[in-house]
């Protein structure tokens, strides 16, 4: 655990999930400059209306609980690390509103404070939805670090909030300052976009921070084209599911079964949700999960987990999710239940797996990819 020393005080500040030996802080120049920023410009005071988006680990939410700020972000551990921020900080978890990035406030706000997402896509999004939020008065502004705004990135609040400049760069951090224009009428946003699934009829809808939004992943089609087909598998779970195809597909395979969807953000099981009603209607029972990982998905209950899992966790990368995958669809399969892995050839999974299952088989593999098959 860190502090973090802004104007509004000394917060304690841990990123989530909480890991032994962490060496990274939960958070960045670009949270300290917009902090600074709105202690410098005097914007804060108890009738603001505040509105955070995309505040990583709450550090954000945390300096400005006392004006109790609506924080919006699309990612469930995002929303359990700030809870759990709030609470070492002593913090009622009340005392900010939480929402997903679907979920549309009810209020217009005075000071808005964004995060600059990784995903172009996210950004365009965001600022089509905060637009029947603002007022001409509204102060917005952003804040990222300077690799990740681009010119692209500018045009966007141009083109959806108004006359667009920047700061300087302080600690390779850059805020963007948006001067709100309640005239400008942009075109609908353009999502969920969608494209139809190759070799299928079904038109599969992304919402915009959906991993592979435009087109098929090339792991994904791989996956598809080898998804299994057994009567044993009655209980299926989709882990980290996107928009949900693989789950979508073994489905079709197996007619019987009953399907699980779950991912940590919001708008990937929004997605799944849209596509598996859209392609069966009310005729198959599938259940869908916002969580980290498998946690509240019952043990001994799967028969089949199918996983091309993530690398990176926001900016952080590595197979640490992916080991917490592993272990989990482990608790979750019942004696005899198969768990399934897509992965890159290069970040051998196959050891990882035959660790902890004690067996590890290669369903099939090419020069990028390998899929592999492990028995509980
Ligand atoms: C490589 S994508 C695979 C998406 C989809 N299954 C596909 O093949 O197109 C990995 C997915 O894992 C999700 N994810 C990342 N961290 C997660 C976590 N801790 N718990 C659950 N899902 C997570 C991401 O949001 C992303 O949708």
């Amino acid at each position: 655990m860190e502090i973090l020393s802004v104007p509004q005080g000394q917060f304690q500040l841990s990123r989530f999930p909480r890991r032994k030996q962490e060496k990274l802080r939960a958070w960045d120049a670009a949270d300290e400059y917009l902090l600074q920023q709105v202690a410098d410009e005097h914007l804060l005071n108890d009738d603001c209306r505040i509105l955070v988006l995309n505040d990583q680990f709450g550090s954000l939410a945390v300096a400005l609980n006392q004006y109790a700020p609506t924080v919006i972000s699309d990612s469930w551990l995002a929303h359990a690390g700030i809870q759990a921020n709030l609470n070492d900080n002593n913090i009622p978890t009340d005392q900010i509103n939480l929402l997903d990035s679907l979920s549309a406030p009810e209020d217009q706000f005075d000071l808005v404070l964004i995060k600059v997402p990784k995903s172009l896509a996210m950004l365009e999004d965001q600022l089509h939805r905060l637009r029947p939020h603002l007022k001409d008065s509204t102060r917005v502004i952003a804040g990222g670090m300077v690799k990740g705004i681009h010119t692209s990135t500018l045009k966007f609040f141009e083109k959806l909030i108004g006359e667009t400049h920047t700061s300087l760069a302080r600690k390779k951090a850059r805020l963007i300052f948006p001067q709100v224009n309640c005239t400008i009428t942009p075109a609908a946003s353009p999502y969920p976009s969608s494209y139809i699934l190759e070799n299928s009829a079904h038109r599969i809808y992304n919402h915009a921070g959906v991993f592979s939004r435009d087109s098929l992943d090339i792991g994904t089609r791989f996956f598809l084209s080898h998804l299994p087909t057994d009567d044993r598998y009655q209980q299926i779970v989709d882990l980290g599911c996107g928009n949900g195809v693989v789950g979508l597909i073994a489905a079709e395979r197996n007619p019987e079964a009953e399907l699980t969807f779950v991912d940590e953000s919001f708008m990937a099981v929004a997605s799944a949700k849209l596509n598996f009603e859209t392609a069966f209607s009310d005729t198959r029972t599938a259940h869908f999960s916002t969580t980290d990982c498998l946690q509240g998905v019952p043990r001994n209950s799967a028969d089949l987990v199918l996983n091309n899992p993530p690398f990176h966790q926001q900016t952080a990368v590595g197979t640490h999710i992916a080991n917490q995958m592993f272990r989990e669809a482990r608790t979750v399969l019942r004696d005899g239940g198969e768990l399934w892995v897509i992965g890159n050839r290069h970040l051998g999974y196959h050891i990882t797996l035959k660790k902890l299952f004690g067996n590890c088989e290669t369903v099939a593999s090419n020069k990028k990819f390998v899929i592999l098959r492990t028995r509980k």
